[in-house]
């Protein structure tokens, strides 16, 4: 298949990307590199051994969309946008232009060059408030903040539009959380700045970026008390998409399918594996609960093995292995020298 990627050296669309390359697709990335590093397209061509054309085109940019749209492709599968709550918090109107009119700009182009099979990048966000987990697809949807609308009303514009005219084949991926790294230890996750997720907190503590990692919230109805999650490798969800894409033709109109392992791990044992996985001591503290965090949430993926052949296949301790193979290769990331960004 002839496949366009959007968002390509993010950290999803890095390795998809890797593994659609592996799986002998061929593909065609395109990022703006806000948030991202154009290394992580060079490390790509260089595990995957073979060659795969990149563009810095902003989905803002409709006339370049059209153009690069008027190709031929078979698919797109896309990553590209905005993902910081926080940030999404602060600044709604940068996540609704880019994020949605971002993806109306995509799926608008895609229209007009006839290309109608697309493998969209969603979120377990979309479920908003959860009470009991496992929680699958049926769940009822709802968003605690400007990032996690923008992707359920992504998501409606996608169900909107399958049912507008027959032929289109939409997948979208329902995240649950992503983390680890390539095995080559050459594309893992970048972030910029001060990482608001857990385990890029965790793996730059280990390496001594960080002095420690705050815990939010020890009170949790939970086993330890922390909060439950369900981690799942980035290669198992690389792989996700390529199944998505390889059984695209058996779906009908937009189908939303969870992508995570089915089993909870506690913010403390998450700790803990990756201590064992980097031989360090990780220090941490506990503080006040996050607002809006939820104590605990992992997914019902039976659809996904039905509808798509997969199931998450590494385990946390290959999570852990690997994103610290990553991080302590590249303790500054892609941009070696910018430690003082940081
Ligand atoms: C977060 C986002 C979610 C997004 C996902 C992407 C929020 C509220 N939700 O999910 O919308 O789709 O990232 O990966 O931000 N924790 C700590 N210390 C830290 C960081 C996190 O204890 O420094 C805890 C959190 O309280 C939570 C768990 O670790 O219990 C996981 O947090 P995080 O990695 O930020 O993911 P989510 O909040 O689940």
């Amino acid at each position: 298949m002839k496949v366009l990627v959007t968002g390509a050296a993010g950290y999803i669309g890095s390795h998809a990307a890797l593994e659609l390359l592996e799986a002998g697709h061929e593909v065609v990335g395109f990022d703006n590199l806000s948030n991202s590093s154009e290394r992580a397209i060079a490390r790509i061509r260089e595990v995957a051994g073979r060659a795969m054309r990149f563009e810095r085109l902003d989905l803002l940019d409709m006339d370049g969309l059209t153009r690069l749209l008027a190709e031929d492709f078979d698919a797109v599968v896309h990553f590209a946008g905005l993902k910081a709550v926080a940030e999404s918090v602060e600044k709604p109107l940068e996540y609704w232009r880019n994020n949605v009119s971002g993806s109306a700009n995509l799926l608008a182009a895609m229209k007009a060059a006839g290309c109608r099979r697309l493998v969209f990048s969603s979120s377990c966000t979309v479920y908003g408030e959860v009470g009991k987990s496992p929680i699958d697809e049926n769940h009822p949807r709802s968003a605690a903040n400007p990032y996690g609308n923008t992707k359920l009303v992504i998501e409606d514009m996608c169900f909107d539009l399958a049912r507008s005219e027959p032929g289109w084949k939409i997948v979208l991926l329902r995240y649950f959380n992503p983390v680890g790294a390539h095995e080559s230890g050459r594309i893992g996750e970048d972030p910029r700045g001060v990482p608001n997720n857990l385990m890029p907190f965790i793996m730059q503590t280990a390496v001594g970026i960080r002095d420690k990692v705050r815990v939010f919230g020890g009170d949790y109805a939970t086993p330890d008390g922390t909060g439950v999650r369900d981690f799942v490798h980035v290669v198992d969800l690389a792989r996700a998409h390529l199944a998505a894409l390889e059984r695209i033709e058996d779906f009908s109109g937009a189908v939303a399918v969870n992508l995570g392992t089915g089993r909870g791990f506690s913010v403390l044992e998450l700790i803990e594996a990756a201590s064992r996985a980097s031989g360090r001591r990780i220090p941490f503290e506990f503080a006040p609960r996050r607002p809006g965090d939820a104590a605990a949430i992992w997914a019902d993926a039976t659809l996904a093995r039905e509808k798509l052949g997969w199931s998450a296949a590494l385990d946390l301790d290959r999570m852990c292995a690997d994103h610290w193979r990553w991080q302590r290769s590249n303790p500054a990331g892609y941009e070696g020298d910018s430690a003082a960004k940081r």
